[in-house]
């Protein structure tokens, strides 16, 4: 079975083709991605309406594009995927709209898919060389700009939610702290370049809830430490200063992200771990999190690097999986709803 799959909820417009195989983890076939990050980075963050308009510019020649890539025809697919949410609802409704429409034309069924439930299930288009797919059960850690969780994962469609951020999300905290010090937008990886040439022990900054004895989250606080930090260094700080304060909060970010990862680990007796999200790009996450699996012989998974941040292959990965595990119910028969949080 063939499933087109369309991701439009924040600022990536995503269209992605994949193939189920038989027995076996459902393979890429195609996928074409546009990132309108440039066109946020103006304003300091993603402009919902501008999001919105530019879906709309960019998601028919992408589809186009991907299935040119495919060699074959709309009519040999056999459902479309999109994304219902969360994200900006104007955004998701590109991509829902386009996709439901489709379906329609082709007299084929589309379905909607959580956009968290697609970052979970990345790390599944790992090539060997990449580590290859996890097998169930495994705990999951999603670190995005919207979202940082600790799920357990016992199969398709089968999902715990073990602890969440009471408030910032983790990319968030990289991406406010970023802003504060003049790093543009997105800040998280210009943040983490920043930090490669600090000492990340030079700013003593909060590891909240580090010891809560809970698997939840919290960065707020830590963002309103890094602005005290930085109004401390003066009007113009020079580049060491900003790059110890960069290192010490992205470690204080991924202290906390580790701790409660391997906590989750050891309470669950769980073997493996999958990271997904766009902070799960981070290197000094990566590092940590391996070493401390590694010391519980525990194995981490995560998806390809262009993978962890938002694109269609993940939509439509996680609707050819639940067609191949017969959850593809709530099909739409020309309804459709997005579901902004
Ligand atoms: O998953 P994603 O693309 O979009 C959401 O669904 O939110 O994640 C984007 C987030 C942003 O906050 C970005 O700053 C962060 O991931 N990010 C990073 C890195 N690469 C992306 N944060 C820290 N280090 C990185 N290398
Ligand atoms: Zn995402």
């Amino acid at each position: 079975m063939k499933v087109l799959g369309f991701e439009s909820s924040c600022d990536e417009t995503g269209v992605a083709l994949v193939e189920t195989r038989p027995g076996g983890v459902p393979r890429l076939l195609a996928e074409a991605l546009y990132s309108q990050v440039d066109m946020h980075a103006a304003y300091g963050g993603v402009v919902p309406e501008l999001a919105s308009r530019d879906h709309i510019r960019r998601v028919l020649p992408l589809a186009r594009q991907v299935m040119a890539q495919a060699g074959f025809g709309l009519a040999e697919v056999d459902l479309i995927a999109y994304t219902r949410g969360p994200g900006l609802a104007g955004a998701l409704l590109v991509g829902a709209g386009v996709a439901v429409a489709l379906a329609a034309a082709l007299g084929k069924p589309a379905l909607g898919i959580h956009h968290l439930e697609g970052h979970l299930l990345s790390p599944f288009l790992a090539t060997a060389e990449e580590g290859g797919a996890p097998e169930f059960p495994f705990i999951a850690l999603l670190v995005s700009g919207g979202h940082t969780q600790l799920m357990q994962v016992e199969g398709v469609g089968r999902y715990t939610l073990l602890g969440e951020t009471i408030d910032d999300a983790a990319g968030e905290a990289f991406d406010k702290s970023a802003k504060l010090m003049g790093l543009g937008y997105p800040g998280g990886p210009a943040l983490s370049r920043l930090a490669e040439g600090g000492n990340p022990a030079a700013f003593a900054l909060p590891r909240p809830l580090l010891h809560s004895g809970d698997l939840d989250f919290s960065f707020a606080g830590l963002k309103t430490a890094v602005m005290t930090q930085h109004r401390k260094l003066g009007p113009a700080p020079g580049p060491q200063p900003l790059a110890d304060l960069a290192a010490s909060t992205q470690a204080a970010i991924v202290d906390v992200l580790v701790a409660k990862a391997l906590k989750a680990l050891k309470t669950t007796g769980a073997r493996r771990l999958v990271v997904a999200g766009g902070v799960g790009a981070n290197r000094r996450l990566r590092e940590q999190l391996n070493a401390g699996a590694a010391r519980l012989r525990a194995r981490v998974h995560y998806p390809p690097l262009a993978l962890c941040t938002d694109n269609g292959a993940m939509i439509a990965l996680a609707a050819a999986l639940r067609l191949q595990h017969g959850l593809a119910e709530g099909q739409t028969e020309g309804a459709f709803d997005v579901r902004p949080r």
